[in-house]
């Protein structure tokens, strides 16, 4: 990610916690950004993803931990990096999982937020927030915690009330894809039709698959498009 990079590379990462880290995808975008790192703390509700993880960044300063990102059980002050990507939205309570990134962090460090936001987003942009909303409504009827995308604005007033000294927030569009590429689309179909298998047995299904139909047939009318994420990064 060009934006990160050009903002991190002069910068140690010192002790990173990314919070909802999944596999750590976000840790390895930090850890080719900055200069350097000592050690990186992934945590997650969820270890799904933490073999993949540890075999990504075997015999490297990387720990997994499953952990509520709402409840750290951290020192106060004791990373110089905090990082959430893609998780705000996953949070039960986002301003209580930002005060505890906020306590973790030591005076000085850095706060990074990536998060895809909804609002002011092209039609094949729209796309891809309906599939996330279909994600999002799959993932609730199998009980995980996972909301609507904010809007940009709502990202901001979250890094606002944290009472960050400083912060600096750029927009990142995804231009790795052409919106029309039929191989593309027809992975996102796929994605569609595997979330939809994935709650065949629950009450929510027929309903779904009727939506899993219209989103379908919209990739194949207007295209995809990744929607905008944003950027933020503060210090305390
Ligand atoms: C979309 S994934 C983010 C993946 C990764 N950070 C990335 O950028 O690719 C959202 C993650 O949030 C996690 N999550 C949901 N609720 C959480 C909580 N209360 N505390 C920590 N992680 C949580 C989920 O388990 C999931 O792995």
């Amino acid at each position: 990610m060009d934006i990160l990079k050009s903002k991190l590379k002069e910068l140690s990462g010192g002790k990173i916690l990314d919070v909802a880290t999944q596999g750590g995808s976000f840790v390895d975008d930090m850890k080719s950004a900055f200069k350097d790192y000592d050690k990186a703390i992934g945590i997650d509700i969820s270890d799904k993803k933490f073999d993949e993880g540890r075999q990504k960044f075997a015999g490297e300063p990387v720990e997994f931990i499953v952990m509520d990102g709402c409840n750290l059980t951290f020192d106060d002050e004791s990373f110089d990096t905090v990082s959430i990507s893609n998780g705000m939205h996953h949070m039960p309570d986002i301003g209580k999982a930002f005060a505890e990134m906020y306590r973790v962090l030591k005076p000085g460090g850095l706060f990074i937020i990536y998060e895809v936001c909804s609002g002011d987003l092209t039609e094949k942009q729209k796309s891809d927030e309906l599939r996330h909303h279909f994600k999002v409504k799959v993932d609730r009827a199998k009980g995980e915690s996972h909301n609507y995308t904010l809007e940009k604005q709502e990202i901001l007033n979250y890094a606002d009330n944290l009472g960050l000294a400083s912060y600096e927030h750029f927009d990142f569009h995804c231009t790795e894809c052409d919106p029309e590429e039929q191989d593309k689309i027809a992975e996102r179909e796929k994605d569609i039709d595997d979330m939809l298998d994935s709650i065949k047995d629950y009450p929510e299904y027929e309903v779904l698959k009727i939506e899993a139909k219209q989103i379908k047939q919209r990739f194949r009318d207007i295209g995809y498009e990744c929607a905008t994420n944003l950027i933020v990064i503060g210090r305390k």
